[in-house]
């Protein structure tokens, strides 16, 4: 599609993965909706692209709220007319412990914001997309984890829940509007903040002790993301080119696929489930840093 003077709109656009995107689709001549829970870095990061005379809307927005993102839908046709490209990606890590031990609370914010919030972006604007009828593209953030089998976290199952949903809009789409794409961003090790983000939950979570306490735990994880993750501007150029390419599936890092293969493999087999084996530690493939 022509990116050119159209329209995005990116959830989660104020850091890491969200803010690449952004940054490659102002890059291609679009004009930008950024939409994310934190005021703060949201501004600071609008503010920093207008002065490089780029078109960027902020838009405080929390994916989880009806009205939040009405509200944005609003603003954003307010301001462009037509919303071209939206990228649906807003996105927290999760909460510890078993599927029966984790909180109601738990549940509800990390399906809320990983997959609820995906799905109210689709039911907001592909409605708009296909009135419009100009060529249009959804990108949905899953991850690995949306593929490789593992315990039962809550964000693994949020991400398969959007895999899932994905390949569902794949179809609903070809066979009836089939001027909007659909890519699945199924992103590998990235270094951004999803280590912090309890920074975005719910003030009462009964998991945040936990979280935090799990946040120092795991500084070896930290590390890793931070010194063999892939650059978020560098998936943005990765999300660029599927959206060009009407690419469903998008990866970042090839490393990942023995262990999505394993899964399908004991599927096939009829075996249990067997657990993948450990993420690669480094990247050598030319989309990773190394
Ligand atoms: N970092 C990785 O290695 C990795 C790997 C696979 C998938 N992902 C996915 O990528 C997406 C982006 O995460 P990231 O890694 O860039 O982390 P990040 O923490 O740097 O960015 C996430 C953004 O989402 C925003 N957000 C959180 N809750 C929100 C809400 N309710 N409404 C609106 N915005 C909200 C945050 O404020 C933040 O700006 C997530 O969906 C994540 O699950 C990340």
């Amino acid at each position: 599609m022509d990116f050119e003077n159209r329209t995005a709109v990116v959830t989660g656009a104020a850091s890491g993965i969200g803010l690449g995107m952004a940054e490659a689709l102002l890059e291609r001549g679009m004009r930008v909706v950024m939409a994310d829970v934190e005021e703060a870095p949201l501004m600071q990061e609008a503010e920093r692209l207008e002065q490089s005379n780029f078109a960027v809307l902020p838009v405080v927005t929390d994916v989880t709220s009806n009205a939040s993102m009405d509200q944005l839908f609003e603003r954003a046709v307010d301001a462009f007319e037509k919303v071209h490209v939206v990228c649906n990606n807003a996105g927290v890590g999760g909460a510890p412990g078993t599927l029966w031990g984790t909180s109601e609370e738990a549940w509800a914010w990390v399906m809320g914001v990983n997959f609820e919030g995906v799905l109210k972006g689709i039911r907001r604007f592909v409605p708009h997309m296909i009135e419009h009828g100009e060529p249009s593209h959804i990108v949905n953030t899953s991850s690995i984890a949306g593929l490789t089998t593992g315990g039962g976290s809550i964000y693994g199952i949020s991400k398969h829940a959007v895999t899932r949903l994905s390949e569902g809009l794949f179809f609903d789409l070809a066979n009836q509007a089939p001027h909007i794409g659909v890519t699945c961003l199924c992103p590998g090790i990235i270094d951004t903040r999803i280590f912090d983000s309890d920074r975005n939950s719910p003030a009462d979570l009964p998991e945040l002790e936990a979280i935090r306490g799990l946040g120092k735990r795991i500084e070896g994880m930290r590390t890793y993301f931070r010194t063999q993750g892939m650059a978020p501007r560098q998936v943005g150029e990765i999300v660029a080119q599927a959206i060009e390419e009407r690419r469903f599936y998008c990866f970042t890092q090839d490393e990942f696929a023995p262990i999505i293969a394993s899964r399908f493999e004991s599927i096939m087999a009829g075996t249990n489930p067997v657990l993948p084996g450990p993420a690669p530690s480094t990247f050598t493939n030319d989309k990773g840093r190394n």
